[in-house]
């Protein structure tokens, strides 16, 4: 019982992060990490915090092209301007890590 202890407390201080970092995003970036993050997540969503703006950027380009296909991404792209994707990809790098994965 007691061994769970520390692990009660690392997962209160995860989402203590987790409402942090998404009280300081816009709304569009924040609707991002309602499926990518912003801390990894197991399963089909990659994590977004990794990517610089540039990949960011170029992923989202490709997706609204069709260049790229995905399962969701295609539709959710589309629904963005390039100036709309660049403030995006801008905002979740810089509380990202900003490192490629
Ligand atoms: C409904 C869930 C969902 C939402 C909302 C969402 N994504 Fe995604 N995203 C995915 C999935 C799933 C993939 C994997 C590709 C696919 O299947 O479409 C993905 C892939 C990506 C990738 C490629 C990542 C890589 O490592 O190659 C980028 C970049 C991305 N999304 C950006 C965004 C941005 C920017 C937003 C907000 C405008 C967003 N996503 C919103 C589910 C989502």
């Amino acid at each position: 019982m007691k061994r769970a202890l520390p692990w009660a407390a690392a997962f209160l201080l995860l989402g203590a992060v987790t409402v942090h970092a998404q009280a300081m995003l816009s709304p569009s970036a924040e609707a991002c990490l309602s499926c990518h993050g912003p801390l990894p997540r197991p399963g089909a969503f990659p994590p977004l915090l990794t990517l610089d703006a540039d990949a960011t950027i170029s992923a989202m380009v490709a997706f609204r092209s069709g260049a790229r296909t995905g399962t969701i991404m295609n539709r959710i792209a589309k629904g963005y301007t390039d100036e709309e994707i660049r403030a995006i990809a801008e905002e979740l790098a810089q509380i990202g890590l900003g490192t490629k994965p």
